[in-house]
């Protein structure tokens, strides 16, 4: 009988540890991204090797590159940006959008927390009753996106705006709506099908974004 309730603690114990990098045994657990990515993240670079280094990062400083069709540029501080987040289930995104821009419509994993730092933005969201959620932004003003549901960004100002974001992830995904759709080898008719969208825009959009058929 002590027998089996050691047993179910180890069992237990060996669950708990193996759901999260940064557990009971470990103060931190920095990302050695030499090694295979799982769906809890990287194993642990050497604890001898770990500096202080490894727990900043100055990537956010540069803007994102926004020379592309919706003038967006977003700039990431994923796991595999910054590895001292590996386990902490969090990270940040900076997001660049020049005047008339916008952020496509998109989804990701997880909530996201947004704050803007310049320029006005049209922030929302459309939940799965269809109902959209959107607000103007300015300045030092913050906007929840719920998880997995798709949301946006506009500039609807006459500067760039700059905005930040952290997601309880240290890697959110994003997926695009219109990438998904268009950048993808499903043919035209099909996409027709599942979509309703006339096929001549279908063909036009593939072509823009680099999907094939
Ligand atoms: C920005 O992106 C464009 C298009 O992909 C590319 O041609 C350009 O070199 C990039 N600029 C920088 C500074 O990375
Ligand atoms: C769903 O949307 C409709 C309008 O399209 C609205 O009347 C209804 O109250 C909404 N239901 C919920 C649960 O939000």
């Amino acid at each position: 009988m002590l027998n089996m309730s050691f047993s179910i603690v180890i069992a237990l114990a060996l669950l708990i540890s193996s759901s999260s990098t940064n557990g009971i045994e470990f103060d931190y657990c920095v990302a050695d991204p030499t090694l295979p990515h799982g769906p809890f993240g990287y194993p642990c670079k050497d604890p001898s090797k770990v500096t202080t280094d490894d727990f900043s990062y100055s990537g956010l400083r540069k803007p994102g590159n926004t020379s592309n069709a919706f003038k967006f540029g977003p700039n990431p501080a994923f796991v595999t940006q910054f590895p001292g987040l590996n386990g902490m289930d969090i990270s940040m995104v900076r997001a660049d959008i020049d005047v008339g821009g916008a952020v496509p419509i998109h989804t990701h994993r997880v909530a996201e927390l947004a704050i803007l730092i310049k320029g006005t933005i049209l922030a929302g969201f459309i939940d799965t009753n269809n109902t959209a959620f959107y607000n103007t932004m300015e300045e030092g003003d913050m906007f929840i996106f719920p998880p997995t549901l798709a949301h946006f960004q506009v500039n609807v100002g006459k500067v760039p705006a700059v905005a930040y974001a952290a997601f309880p992830s240290t890697n959110p995904g994003f997926q695009g709506i219109s990438s998904s759709l268009f950048k993808n080898d499903l043919s035209a008719e099909i996409i027709q099908k599942i979509t309703l969208l006339d096929p001549v825009q279908i063909k036009k959009l593939k072509a823009g974004f680099g999907g094939t058929n």
